[in-house]
């Protein structure tokens, strides 16, 4: 298993300078939609406002993080954001875009889901945006997260969960995740074999009920679950108990 997951964080390190370029293009710009409503919702849920810690994993060119640094309430204070990724080049790119950002405190940290350097009850919000699918052992991961976010914590997930399409509009934005977006991404990033892999990460992955099922399974609680442009994009947001 660990060669096939090194096999896709080497994917990920050859598509890192074009990443960002694909990503706009293949979502055409609302993908920031998405995160922005994600990060109001967050900090609406959360208790507190002081010092917040927030860890996003699979953090890639750092999309996720300045999103959670441009909708930070006024009220708020973040004091330290992590960004987790185990692609050096994606964490290249998210150093070169987030260096502008004098507070708060950004840390770039190099490793895999599965096992997160932070202590136990110590993240206020963990996130992963589009990142869960790449990650072979999510079960694993998942247990990471809940180990290391407070009580009272939040967890956010974005995802192309493998798809229940019902309906006729569904089944139309399947067929274009599955078959448009992969070419547009493998022709802007001179990758068609990386983003080939894009429906096929879908497909192998859980739907979004059973994500739900895993996250109680580990005691959070459901807080919002909301498809996004015919549930192409899912939101996950949890508490933990
Ligand atoms: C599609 S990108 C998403 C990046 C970013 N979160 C975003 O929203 O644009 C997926 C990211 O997952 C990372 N990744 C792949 N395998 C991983 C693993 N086992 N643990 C954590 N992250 C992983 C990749 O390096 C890549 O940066």
């Amino acid at each position: 298993m660990q060669d096939k997951q090194s096999q896709i964080i080497d994917m990920f390190d050859a598509i890192a300078p074009k990443y960002d370029m694909a990503n706009r293009a293949m979502s055409l710009g609302i993908d920031r939609s998405w995160r922005k409503e994600a990060c109001r919702l967050a900090f609406l849920e959360l208790k507190s406002s002081q010092n917040i810690v927030i860890a996003d994993i699979a953090c890639g060119s750092g999309d996720m993080i300045a999103s959670w640094i441009h909708n930070t309430p006024k009220e708020t204070h973040i004091g330290h954001i992590y960004g987790y990724d185990p692609s050096q080049e994606m964490l290249k790119v998210a150093h070169e875009k987030l260096q502008n950002f004098s507070t708060p405190k950004i840390e770039l940290l190099k490793g895999e889901a599965k096992a997160l350097p932070f202590e136990n009850t110590s993240i206020d919000i963990l996130s992963i945006s589009f990142g869960l699918r790449n990650v072979l052992e999510y079960e694993q991961a998942l247990d990471e997260f809940v180990r290391v976010l407070k009580h009272g914590g939040i967890i956010v997930i974005l995802e192309f969960f493998k798809p229940q399409n019902t309906t006729l509009l569904q089944k139309l934005m399947g067929f274009y995740t599955a078959k448009i977006l992969p070419f547009v991404g493998g022709i802007i990033s001179s990758n068609l074999k990386a983003y080939r892999y894009l429906p096929q990460s879908m497909q192998n992955f859980v739907s979004v009920s059973e994500l739900e099922e895993l996250m109680q399974k580990r005691g959070m609680h459901t807080l919002h679950l909301k498809g996004y442009s015919a549930n192409v994009a899912t939101l996950y947001m949890g508490v933990k108990s």
